[in-house]
């Protein structure tokens, strides 16, 4: 390993991963009543989450998983939206980042506070092997504790991913009993 890969296998700072965007909202990315799309603010999460993991992990990422989102309030067409992302948690080769979004009216200058989310990035080479990330270097208590809900979440996930792979497994047991009865 290279000096400067071991110097970056190091650590970085939560800091040195806050990424930021703002978009205003367009007829294009709108429903017909005038709301953002839920999809489109999924992806402006997803653009906005690999920011922060591009930044911790200087490599390629992919996602892995999207948490559950609430959509708290409606975003209207013509609202700026300012989305902000930073990793809370570095894991092997995944790293949890998590991002909040606000929409601003234009005209009065009103923030408001309108979705939050978790998502799980993985690091991976050109090829697609997955690398290994950075530690992540905490530095204030809000980091802390953001990092260890981080693992909490993370053992949630395994546990629904186990629940759904027994359900799958299940069901194909029921269809090949059913079909040996045909
Ligand atoms: C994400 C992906 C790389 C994981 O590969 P895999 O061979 O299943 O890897 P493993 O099960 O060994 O897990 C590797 C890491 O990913 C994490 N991971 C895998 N699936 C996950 C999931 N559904 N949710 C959260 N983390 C997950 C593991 O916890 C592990 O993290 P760690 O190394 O930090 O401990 C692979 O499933 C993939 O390529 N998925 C498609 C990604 C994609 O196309 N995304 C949308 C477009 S970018």
């Amino acid at each position: 390993m290279s000096t400067s890969e071991e110097t970056a296998l190091a650590g970085r700072t939560v800091a040195s991963t806050q990424s930021e965007m703002t978009e205003i909202i367009l007829p294009n990315d709108t429903n017909i009543l005038g709301n953002l799309l839920g999809g489109r603010l999924m992806h402006f999460i997803d653009l906005t989450g690999a920011m922060a993991a591009f930044r911790h992990s200087r490599t390629y990422v992919v996602t892995a998983a999207m948490d559950h989102i609430d959509f708290i309030q409606p975003v209207r067409l013509g609202d700026l939206v300012t989305l902000k992302s930073s990793v809370n948690r570095a894991f092997t080769t995944s790293m949890e980042v998590g991002v909040k979004v606000w929409a601003e009216n234009t005209q009065t200058g009103n923030q408001l506070h309108v979705a939050s989310a978790y998502l799980v990035f993985v690091a991976v080479d050109k090829e697609g092997h997955r690398l290994r990330v950075p530690q992540l270097i905490l530095e204030t208590p809000n980091e802390i504790r953001r990092h260890a809900d981080a693992l909490l979440r993370r053992e949630h996930r395994e546990a629904e991913s186990a629940r759904r792979s027994k359900a799958r497994h299940a069901a194909t047991a029921e269809e090949a009993a059913l079909a040996a009865l045909e």
